[in-house]
């Protein structure tokens, strides 16, 4: 199966509603499904991926928030079609990052606790509860269908948005333009913060 191409921030295609899967006519919904899978574990780390991200503007999302060894997850590998949030409940502030968005890390707060209503790739409907890092996923993830991206969620550009420091620092490059990652070797990493951080200056 092939492996995508992600695209990145600018492309005005993260900026665009994705349009619900209508199951009548998705002949290819499963190699889709499948294509998404595969470049996101092909991504080292990567907990997360959404149909627009490879250019798809469809409400597709796929997660596996188990690659994150740090983190609790429920429900492993799972496909999302046509989600949308039904509760949630309380607020974190943690790290995020984004495989559109290469070079950069922000603090983004989401709900801690989420209900969400989805079909399964057999147009089922189902229902997932996540909590923590695993409904950060989602969340971000969903985000996806509607043209959001983490940086459109910081509270503060100037102070909640940090530079990958692993890209910057590979030896050989400079800071700046000249730091973006080689294909593949980004990931969906986060870490838990304080709700009440002290942001870095
Ligand atoms: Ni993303």
């Amino acid at each position: 199966m092939p492996i995508l191409q992600v695209i990145e921030y600018p492309d005005p295609r993260l900026k665009q509603v994705s349009n619900p899967v209508s199951f009548a006519d998705e002949a290819n919904l499963e190699a889709v499904i499948q294509d998404l899978f595969d470049t996101m574990y092909d991504a080292p780390g990567c907990v997360g991926l959404a149909a627009p991200q490879v250019g798809i503007l469809q409400r597709i999302v796929v997660i596996d928030s188990s690659r994150n060894p740090k983190f609790e997850s429920r429900h492993g590998r799972v496909v999302l079609i046509n989600p949308s949030v039904e509760r949630q409940e309380g607020e974190v502030i943690a790290r995020e990052g984004c495989l559109s968005l290469p070079d950069l890390t922000a603090n983004v707060k989401r709900a801690q606790f989420i209900s969400v209503r989805f079909q399964n790739p057999e147009g089922i409907e189902k229902k997932i509860e996540a909590s923590d890092f695993e409904a950060r996923v989602i969340l971000h993830e969903m985000d996806h269908l509607d043209g959001i991206l983490f940086l459109d969620r910081v509270a503060s550009l100037k102070t909640d948005v940090f530079r990958r420091k692993r890209y910057a620092q590979n030896e050989g490059k400079k800071e700046g333009d000249g730091a973006r990652k080689p294909v593949g070797e980004d990931s969906l990493k986060m870490q838990e913060i304080e709700s009440e951080r002290s942001s870095n200056r």
